[in-house]
């Protein structure tokens, strides 16, 4: 149980955490979708209560490095936490330059099912990942790492089946990466080492679903890397060119899935006495494809046609409660602590809502990559749309609204939390004008909010995990102004950003004697234990300083 704060006994009324995902503070207001929405409220919030800009990237959140943009998966989780972790990005590239990565059971289980193979013949290393230097997900530089050592290793051949991504890097990027890696591979192929790229498609097309929002996905992506069914190209650069060229105007992550093939013959189906490494070290859109590969006859997503008997691995385990998947390569950062632990420890009820898309991040990413629940704590799930979202900008923000006016109105709860998507899932579609209606709608739902948290005597702290409606154009590495297409038009910006975010106090109940402090450094992960002292608990010791100041005890 969490000590009681000597000086604050604590707000009557519950304490909401609002996350708007994708939400940061821009440098310029060009290219905003935020300064360009119409946003009373939140204007108003920002005119009227105490708010301070929070770090919400780089190492302020465990990522390797600062100029790494943030994620929902590691703000989630500093946010959840208190703390900051070594996040994934950075505990594969440190197991990498150190080698461990190679000594773990795991690659060495990898290895050996290759080499042993089916039916007197070696096997084939796949290696499936989204393929980008993005490090949201993955980072090539890890897959790079991957096939040369299989070629040290003694492996017969390696093929790649590369998820397009143009959303967390350049909307239209693919060639930037496909062209230097196929170069690559060539080398190494006329050095002897039989290296090539099997099969691909855009990311938001084939394999990476995930929270179950969309199986047909991972069907396809299914039918696309293990079966080789498909369109056919002699190589994935030529699939790129061939089909933006059928399709203009879209974007990497929206590419329709493409299969190698030579004389009719695709390079690389999964087979028998392979092994395949899915080498993404993020969770979230990993756990479908896995549980398709790892899953026997009880599995009912979709028929798989054929299941090869592969030797499979993650490169991290992606949810250590459910243990998916069995074999990883790199262990996850152990996540210990979080507010929701000790909240629940504490007899202080809780209630999570989102929905679909940002679901898990409201709850297993915000619970330290654990699928379940802790004593007292109500999770709540709002169907998503199965569409492209600038085609809903409001996506169920209303809905969202409904069930946390309805938990609030119950008074079950103590401690609240939602995810409005909007801001992040519109924002990740370059469409300007959508994602302005997103943060309208976020601005809408809030204005609905807000009053429910006043009546029942509540303070809500209002924050976000990234940016990304922020920027919604390139800016020029130089200049830092919008970046500009050869027709004169912006060019759009699909990824997260490096900009701080707000984290407003909504406080109509102390009196003004509530404020926010504004700690040298402060990130996301100050959160849980401002949460802690708005209910009246010292923070756990492991957490970051709360940024609560309460004139009695300042
Ligand atoms: C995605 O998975 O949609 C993007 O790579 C990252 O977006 P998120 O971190 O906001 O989920
Ligand atoms: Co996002």
């Amino acid at each position: 149980m969490l000590n009681k704060l000597p000086s604050f006994p604590g707000i009557a009324g519950p304490v909401v955490v609002i996350v708007m995902d994708g939400y940061g503070i821009p440098k310029t207001e060009v290219g905003s979708a935020i300064a360009a929405a119409r946003k009373p409220t939140l204007d108003a919030l920002f005119a009227k209560y105490a708010h301070i800009s929070l770090r919400a990237h780089g190492t302020a959140v465990g990522m390797p490095s600062d100029d790494d943009m943030g994620n929902s998966e590691v703000g989630h989780n500093a946010i959840g936490a208190g703390q900051v972790y070594a996040q994934g990005a950075a505990l594969v590239a440190g197991a990498i330059a150190s080698g461990a990565i190679w000594q773990g059971q795991a690659w060495q289980q990898i290895v050996a099912g290759a080499k042993a193979g089916a039916n007197g013949k070696s096997g084939v290393l796949h290696f499936i990942g989204l393929f980008s230097d993005g490090n949201v997900h993955s980072h090539i530089d890890h897959l790079k790492a991957l096939v040369l050592r299989a070629r040290d290793e003694g492996l017969r051949a390696v093929r790649i089946h590369a998820l397009l991504d143009g959303r967390d890097v350049p909307e239209t990027s693919a060639l930037d990466y496909l062209e230097p890696f196929e170069a690559f591979l060539g080398d190494l192929a006329a050095a002897g080492f039989d290296a090539q790229i099997a099969s691909g498609g855009g990311r938001q097309v084939i394999t990476m679903d995930r929270y179950d929002a969309n199986w047909k996905m991972v069907e396809q992506g299914w039918h696309t890397h293990v079966l080789g069914r498909g369109e056919q190209f002699a190589s994935a650069s030529e699939a790129v060119r061939a089909l933006r060229q059928r399709l203009p105007g879209t974007i990497d992550q929206d590419l329709p899935p493409f299969v190698i093939a030579r004389d009719g013959a695709p390079v690389g189906t999964i087979e028998d006495g392979d092994a395949v490494v899915f080498y993404n070290f993020r969770g979230d859109r990993a756990i479908e494809i896995t549980r398709a590969f790892e899953e026997g006859a009880e599995f009912d997503k979709f028929d798989r046609v054929r299941t090869p008997a592969v030797t499979y691995a993650g490169m991290l385990q992606y949810d250590g409660d459910l243990k998916l998947p069995k074999r990883f390569l790199v262990d996850p950062p152990a996540i210990r602590d979080t507010m929701s632990e000790w909240f629940s420890k504490s007899g202080v009820a809780q209630f999570a809502c989102s929905e679909t898309q940002k679901f898990g991040h409201v709850t297993y990413f915000w619970n330290g990559n654990r699928s379940s629940k802790f004593a007292g704590e109500t999770w709540q799930e709002v169907p998503s749309d199965v569409v492209p979202f600038e085609q809903r900008p409001w996506m169920k923000a209303a809905e969202i609204t409904d069930a946390m006016i309805a938990a609030i109105q119950s008074g079950q709860y103590k401690v609240l939390r939602c995810n409005y998507a909007n801001g992040d899932m519109v924002g990740h579609s370059g469409h300007f004008r959508a994602a302005t209606m997103a943060i309208e709608a976020v601005d809408l739902a809030l204005s609905r909010l807000l009053p429910a948290i006043d009546a029942a005597g509540g303070v809500a702290l209002i924050t976000a995990d990234h940016g990304n409606a922020d920027e919604m154009f390139e800016l020029d590495k130089k200049t830092k102004q919008p970046a500009l297409n050869p027709d004169g038009s912006y060019k759009a910006k699909t990824a997260h950003t490096l900009n701080p975010v707000p984290l407003v106090l909504y406080d109509n109940v102390s009196g003004g004697k509530l404020g926010l402090k504004a700690l040298e450094g402060a990130g996301l992960s100050n959160i849980a234990a401002t949460v802690a002292n708005l209910i009246g608990f010292e923070k756990h010791e492991a957490w970051d300083e709360s940024l609560l100041s309460t004139s009695q005890a300042d």
